[in-house]
């Protein structure tokens, strides 16, 4: 759809034909500035600071004076002071008197206002400074575990108090609250891990669902949830929950007409100045052109402006970043600054992913290359530059084949809105889209609701777990397609999660409750819950750990690679990857952590700290759910057992051609070259998941006796499955 308004926007050219950075263009080709004042459905605030209602009827805009809370500030710390004048020069700030008559007046408000106009930080203290928390507390959802941790790192802060105290984070596997926690910033899928054990979220007199543009799975769930539970507490006459949904890019009008036509309240106005510029021209290589905008800005742009580059995924972003390093060599030679290169990427090690929120150096420039997880909500200092390649890694199910497709995708309009909205936080900047405006216009405007998208096992037995139990007719603001949702229930009711009753009704078995307290894929949760049948308990905790950390193994390019590659060899189990998997984290257990042993066999020393940390809280939840601890490390097979009753779903047979056919859909699959059982032949392996590029690829592969499927899942295996791969067997012979 087509941008309303604005003067014309800033175009420049990206690429240089490829001659980075010997050639460099020779005229800075800008022109044209360019600011948005609405999408259409996708409401951006612009320029005047107020306050407006919307309403159907119309805008009224309410202007807003700030009172002086007099009160909080002798409590506060130095640090907490400096920063009350940063706070105050905020929009937010700025009509925080009418903001908070306003969220007092509604049980349930939407609230949008520019990127970096202070919703997240500040919004939670208005409503502990004015006392609208009463004797609860607000928990704030985050997209993603970096942005939960910074933001309440930076509360803290202007709070001043210690993490854990007023302010608190609780992400998967680690939490910083107590007691004195009122206001917690908490991933989404965190709080629903809470709504399981408490539907009516009854610690909470308020819950902001932060970054609701985002759609993620977790909170389509939460919209449904706080919407039902502010219901029930309301007709049981008890305190009332109160709902703010907050975005500088969303679609009101349906965010609005889901709950309850509630109002959507405006705080207009940026604190600072946000230049866009698209590209004059389609390019045709995105790492190519960001590489290119980034030595451009290089060249011209003070030491101190850093700048973050939007990319797809760890590959790309390392050989980004070393391409990066070798143009800077090149560019030294001109006189250039110094360039401090990151990445950033969810499977980077927590510390170095934090690292970015430090000041940034003082003598060379910071250039971030980070997938979406710094797309929202978050500030990293020093940020003056944002490079967008207008793309991202999007993983989507295809409940017709089972399959996990992970594609390099053209991003939403407001996706591309977020990323430009990080930079000019702390002071005016700059974005460049490195493509044309005529493309920005044919993108989405949002993203697409994940739940449209994903395997839908884990959704349903939440659902289910926190009393939903007619599945199919929840109140999704986007119903997933039926084929989706029945293919989870039917996963479900296969690893007897889930039982359907003669009413048609689903309940869960003891067994999926138990599954459900664990936040991990319910076929994983199966497979701990049969530990201490197969008596390798202790085993496949460690198995199903490292399968929920981090990659441990590192291998280095140049000289290196094959010494990596030979001490990996050691470390590999004949059996398949599931076993190296279990050989590594005892042979790391054994070294006592020993970071000097890791290094010696090239393994990535903190992730495996970080697995044994998921292990310990793993286990904690096993002995909660009165699992009996066994082992038996010396039987390879009863663990191989043990991981088919999660993943018999997961099996493939050799075919007379030396490739492998899935069992559960008949597609034609190959074992990842990464796999220990890369160009072995077992008759049949189970895989973790097939993820589907140019080729279909087994990922984590381990060969298995058929006679255990037989003994492990009867049932699955006398039925269809077997038989429609005995059909195709036939045909091609
Ligand atoms: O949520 P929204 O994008 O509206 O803004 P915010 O996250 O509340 O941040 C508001 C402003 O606070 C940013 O634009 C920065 O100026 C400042 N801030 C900061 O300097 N450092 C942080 N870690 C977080 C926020
Ligand atoms: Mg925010």
């Amino acid at each position: 759809m087509a941008l309303q308004g604005g003067p014309p926007f800033k175009k420049f050219r990206a690429d240089n034909n490829g001659l980075i950075p010997k050639q460099l263009p020779s005229s800075n080709p800008l022109k044209n500035a360019y600011s948005v004042n609405q999408l259409n459905g996708v409401v951006l605030p612009t320029s005047n600071i107020s306050l407006k209602k919307l309403t159907q009827s119309g805008n009224t805009c309410i202007n807003g004076t700030y009172t002086n809370n007099g009160k909080s500030l002798k409590t506060l710390s130095d640090k907490s002071k400096e920063l009350m004048k940063q706070r105050k020069g905020l929009p937010i700030y700025e009509v925080k008197k009418d903001l908070v008559n306003y969220l007092r007046k509604n049980e349930t408000n939407i609230l949008i206002g520019e990127t970096g106009s202070g919703k997240t930080t500040q919004v939670p203290q208005f409503l502990h400074e004015e006392a609208l928390l009463k004797n609860g507390s607000v928990v704030i959802t985050q997209p993603r575990r970096v942005a939960a941790i910074s933001v309440a790192t930076r509360v803290a802060e202007e709070v001043g108090c210690n993490l854990g105290g007023l302010v608190g984070y609780s992400v998967r596997f680690e939490e910083m609250v107590s007691d004195k926690t009122r206001i917690k910033f908490a991933t989404d899928g965190m709080v629903l891990r809470e709504a399981m054990l408490d539907p009516l979220l009854k610690r909470y007199s308020w819950v902001v669902l932060d970054e609701a543009h985002e759609r993620t799975i977790n909170t389509d769930i939460l919209f449904g949830i706080v919407k039902k539970a502010q219901r029930i507490r309301k007709e049981k006459g008890k305190e009332p929950l109160h709902i703010l949904i907050m975005s500088a890019t969303m679609n009101a009008e349906k965010f609005s007409s889901y709950f309850n036509d509630c109002p959507v309240l405006m705080a207009e106005g940026r604190e600072h100045k946000l230049d866009i510029n698209f590209t004059n021209e389609k390019q045709d290589d995105y790492v190519l052109s960001c590489l290119s905008t980034v030595v451009q800005i290089h060249q011209e742009a003070p030491v101190s402006d850093g700048i973050l580059v939007f990319l797809t995924g760890q590959e790309e972003i390392d050989n980004a970043c070393l391409a990066m390093s070798k143009i800077v060599k090149r560019m030294d030679s001109q006189n250039c600054l110094a360039m401090k290169i990151c990445p950033l990427y969810a499977s980077l090690p927590q510390h170095l992913q934090m690292d970015v929120f430090q000041a940034p150096p003082l003598k060379e420039r910071r250039v971030i290359f980070s997938t979406n997880i710094a797309e929202a909500s978050v500030t990293i200092p020093g940020i003056r530059y944002v490079v967008d390649s207008g793309k991202a890694k999007i993983r989507t199910f295809n409940p017709s084949t089972g399959f996990d497709v992970l594609k390099v995708r053209q991003i939403s309009q407001a996706q591309a809105w977020q990323r430009a909205g990080r930079a000019g936080r702390e002071a005016n900047g700059t974005c460049y889209h490195t493509y044309t405006e005529a493309q920005f216009e044919k993108m989405t405007m949002m993203p697409s609701p994940e739940i449209h998208r994903s395997n839908l096992s884990t959704v349903v037995l939440q659902l289910l777990s926190v009393g939903v139990t007619d599945v199919m007719s929840f109140d999704f603001m986007d119903r997933p397609r039926q084929d989706s949702l029945l293919k989870a229930i039917e996963q479900l009711l296969l690893l007897e999660a889930v039982k359907k009753l003669p009413s048609g009704e689903l309940q869960l078995t003891e067994d999926g409750r138990k599954m459900a307290s664990f936040p991990i894929d319910p076929r994983y949760s199966k497979i701990l819950l049969m530990g201490p049948k197969y008596k390798c308990t202790h085993e496949v905790l460690s198995i199903v750990s490292m399968l929920s950390g981090e990659q441990v193994l590192t291998t280095p390019s140049g000289k290196m690679r094959h010494v990596a590659v030979a001490k990996h060899k050691k470390l590999a189990s004949v059996e398949g990857d599931h076993l190296t998997m279990l050989k590594i984290y005892q042979a790391f257990k054994a070294s006592k952590q020993n970071k000097a042993w890791c290094h010696e066999n090239f393994l990535n020393y903190r992730n495996l700290v970080y697995i044994t940390s998921i292990r310990k809280q793993l286990s904690e939840l096993c002995v909660k759910a009165g699992l009996e601890m066994l082992s038996s490390s010396d039987n390879m097979d009863d663990i191989r057992r043990c991981l088919l009753t999660g993943m018999f779903m997961n099996v493939a047979e050799l075919q007379p051609d030396r490739k492998y056919l899935t069992l559960a859909h008949h597609d034609q699959a190959q074992i990842h070259p990464s796999s220990v059982l890369f160009n072995s032949h077992s008759s049949y392996v189970l895989y973790n998941e097939v993820i589907h590029t140019a080729n279909s690829y087994m990922h984590c592969v381990s060969w298995v006796a058929p006679e255990w499927l037989y003994e492990v899942a009867p049932e699955y295996f006398r039925t269809h499955h077997i038989k429609a791969n005995a059909a195709v067997y036939a045909k091609k012979k």
